[in-house]
C-alpha cells in the first residue's frame, strides 16, 4: 500500500484569536470546526494519492454521489488532550486506525494504511494546535472519515473514495459535573444483527439508531439500550457506548459477539480496572439478570463508556415491562474512580504505564 506524504497548504484566513478564544470558552460538542482539514484520495488502480492539509471548507457533491444513495461511509472519533506539561497528545490513535481498517473491510472500502491515518491526524493537530483547549477534561475531538466519491447510481463498491480528518474543540461532556443517565430498553428496534455491520463504525448504523433514541426521549430517558437481535434478551450497548456492570469488586462487560463495536475506551477500562486490582471479564448479561442483580444488590454499579463522554454512570432503567434503579441512583464509587484514572492518564496527570499516549506537539 502506498503512503503519500501530506502536502501542507495552510489557510491565509485564520479565525482570529479573539473569535477562537470565544469558541474555546464554551465549545459544546461538535459545533465548531478548526481552520484546516486533511484530505487524501483513493482511486482504483492508483491507490492513495493527493494527501493535503487545506483550509476547512465545504465540499461540492454531485447529486449522484454514491455515498448519498448507498451510504458507503465510515468514521472514527478520538481526542487530543493538552497535557499537564503543555504538550498535546492523542490517546491510543493506532487503535482507531486499526478499527478504521476493519470498518473499511466490512464496508467493501479500501484500507487506509495505519501510518497515513496517524500522519493525517498529527498534521491537523500540529497545524491547529491553538484549538486544543488549555486544560482538564476539554479536548480537541478528531473526526477521521471516509466516503465514496464516485458518481453513479449502480449498486456496487465505488472505485473512488475520499479520506478526511476534521477537528472540533469539545468541552467537558457534563458541564455541571457527571450526571447519571436514565435508559430505555429498546425491544422493538435493534442496532445490529449477527453478520451485519454492528462491528463497523459505519454511518448507516447511526442513522438506523436514531428512531430508537427518539423513542427513548419520548419515554423521558436520556439514552437507548440495545439488546441482541435474535432473542431480544442479551444486553449489548447503550446508545453509541459500551456498557460495564459492577458486581462489588468485579467488573463485567458484554463480550464482542460480532454485533458490538469494539470501543477503544472499553478496552482501556478493562485494562485500567485490572491495574487497579478489580477482577474483569467479558460475558453475557440478560435483561432479567440486570433487573434481578439491581434488586438483590449483587449489581452495585453500571456505567457506559465511549470516547465522547469517557465514562457515564447509568442510574435508571425503563422498559415496556417496568423499570428499576441501579444502587442508590447516584454515580458509583468504582465508576468515578475509573473515570478519574482514565482522564488523568489522558491528560498526562498520571504516568502512562501502557505507552498509550501519542505525543504530537
Ligand atoms: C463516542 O461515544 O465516542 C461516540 O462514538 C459518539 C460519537 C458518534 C459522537
Amino acid at each position: 500500500m502506498t503512503t503519500p506524504t501530506i502536502e501542507l497548504k495552510p489557510s491565509a484566513n485564520l479565525v482570529t484569536d479573539a473569535e477562537r478564544d470565544r469558541i474555546l470558552a464554551k465549545p459544546g460538542f461538535g459545533r465548531y470546526f478548526t481552520d484546516h482539514m486533511v484530505t487524501v484520495k483513493w482511486t482504483e488502480g492508483l491507490g492513495w494519492h493527493d494527501a493535503e492539509l487545506v483550509p476547512y471548507a465545504p465540499l461540492s457533491i454531485d447529486p449522484a454521489n454514491m455515498t448519498l444513495h448507498y451510504a458507503q461511509t465510515i468514521f472514527e472519533g478520538l481526542k487530543a488532550y493538552r497535557q499537564a506539561d503543555g504538550s498535546v497528545a492523542t490517546f491510543r490513535p493506532e487503535e482507531n486506525a486499526r478499527r478504521f481498517q476493519r470498518s473499511a473491510r466490512r464496508m467493501a472500502m479500501p484500507e487506509l494504511p495505519v501510518e497515513t491515518f496517524l500522519a493525517a491526524v498529527d498534521a491537523l493537530v500540529t497545524q491547529d494546535s491553538a484549538w486544543v483547549p488549555p486544560t482538564g477534561e476539554e479536548s480537541l475531538y478528531l473526526r477521521p472519515f471516509m466516503f465514496a466519491t464516485e458518481v453513479g447510481v449502480g449498486v456496487r463498491p465505488a472505485n473512488e473514495f475520499l479520506f478526511m480528518v476534521i477537528a472540533s474543540p469539545a468541552g467537558a461532556y457534563f458541564s455541571g459535573g457527571v450526571k447519571p443517565v436514565s435508559v430505555w430498553l429498546s425491544e422493538e428496534y435493534v442496532r445490529a444483527a449477527p453478520g451485519g455491520t454492528g462491528e463497523a463504525k459505519a454511518g448507516g448504523n447511526y442513522a438506523s439508531s436514531l428512531i430508537a433514541q427518539a423513542e427513548a426521549t419520548k419515554h423521558g430517558c436520556d439514552q437507548v439500550v440495545w439488546l441482541d437481535a435474535i432473542e431480544r434478551r442479551w444486553v449489548e450497548e447503550m446508545g453509541t457506548n459500551n456498557l460495564f456492570f459492577v458486581y462489588g469488586d468485579r467488573l463485567m462487560t458484554p463480550e464482542l459477539s460480532g454485533s458490538l463495536l469494539a470501543g477503544v475506551t472499553r478496552d482501556s477500562v478493562l485494562r485500567i480496572a485490572a491495574d487497579l486490582g478489580y477482577e474483569v471479564s467479558e460475558g453475557r448479561i440478560s435483561v432479567e439478570e440486570w433487573r434481578r442483580g439491581c434488586q438483590d444488590g449483587t449489581i452495585t454499579e453500571v456505567f457506559a463508556c465511549g470516547t465522547a463522554a469517557v465514562i457515564t454512570p447509568v442510574a435508571t432503567i425503563r422498559s415496556v415491562g417496568g423499570g428499576w434503579t441501579v444502587g442508590g441512583g447516584e454515580p458509583g464509587e468504582i465508576t468515578m474512580k475509573l473515570r478519574k484514572a482514565l482522564l488523568e492518564l489522558q491528560t498526562g496527570a498520571a504516568a502512562d504505564a501502557h505507552g498509550w499516549m501519542h505525543r504530537i506537539v
